[in-house]
């Protein structure tokens, strides 16, 4: 059975962290279950010295996962991780019990501006793996597997799951999708899921029409339950991110970078954090 769109989530502008902007659906959280959270970071053209990102932070009990598509970024962490981003890379940080980690722009960014475009999205864990060991997956754009389907109108980058019969090489701790797709004017795709995961398209780039409806840029895309869905690009070609997971069906306790089950849990997080033993 073919999922149809089943309601359209709009997305607004808003200003995170040291003041980037990010596109970000107005509704957040159970309806996207598992995930918690996706922004869209810019696209943003900065000037030489503007360029701004998110200072030290910490997180716990779920993960965090950019996809830069413009720009450079560097990432370091307590577990003494660090690496930078550049575009179509990936970096897939599973926070679990903790993680205290900073976000900025790369030196040349600073130095001499230019665009940023990317995703970051929050991936909650189930409760059994909230306080797993932090896992820091940095994978460059290159040894991410890309496809093209047989008459080249339709491209994927498989950053999670699988497309065009090609399978990720990310490893995630419950089965999550996470495609990105490009496609031109008049392609077909269809993208079979599992009948029972939560499947949303974010558009980010033209439009398509979904079994008669049509989810343009800057639309998140929730779908109802089947085993595939058949896009369709319309006149101006469409971009997107395909994002798939289970329902987790748990409690969700969130208060700014911590999200756990329970109040208490948050507690601790806020307690474990003021005494430096988060991370
Ligand atoms: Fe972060």
């Amino acid at each position: 059975m073919n999922r149809t769109l089943h309601s359209i989530v709009p997305t607004h502008t808003v200003l995170e962290g040291g003041g980037f902007k990010v596109r970000r659906p107005a509704a957040m959280g159970r309806l996207m279950s598992p995930f918690l959270l996706l922004d869209e970071m810019g696209p943003v053209d900065y000037a030489p010295g503007e360029a701004v990102g998110a200072p030290d932070h910490p997180h716990r009990g779920f993960e965090t996962v950019t996809y830069l598509l413009a720009g450079g970024m560097k990432h370091a962490d307590s577990a003494g991780n660090s690496g930078d981003l550049n575009p179509g890379d990936v970096q897939w940080m599973t926070a679990g019990r903790g993680v205290i980690h900073s976000e900025l722009p790369q030196d040349h960014m600073m130095e001499n501006g230019g665009r940023m475009h990317g995703f970051q999205i929050w991936v909650n864990l189930p409760a059994k793996d909230k306080m797993m060991a932090p896992r820091y997956q940095d994978i460059p754009s290159g040894d991410i597997p890309e496809a093209t389907n047989d008459d080249g109108t339709v491209w994927a980058k498989v950053i999670a799951g699988e497309a065009l019969g090609v399978q990720a090489v990310i490893d995630t701790v419950i089965p999550i999708t996470y495609i990105h797709l490009k496609m031109q004017p008049g392609a077909t795709y269809t993208h079979t899921c599992e009948h029972d995961h939560n499947v949303m398209i974010y558009a980010f780039g033209g439009s398509m029409d979904i079994e008669g409806r049509s989810l343009h840029d800057g639309g998140l895309g929730l779908l109802s339950e089947g085993d595939a869905v058949t896009l369709v690009a319309e006149e101006d070609g469409a971009e997107l991110l395909i994002l798939g997971g289970p329902e987790l069906g748990e409690p969700i306790a969130r208060y700014g970078p911590f999200v756990m089950n329970t109040r208490q849990e948050i507690y601790q997080a806020v307690e474990d954090y003021n005494n430096g033993t988060l991370a």
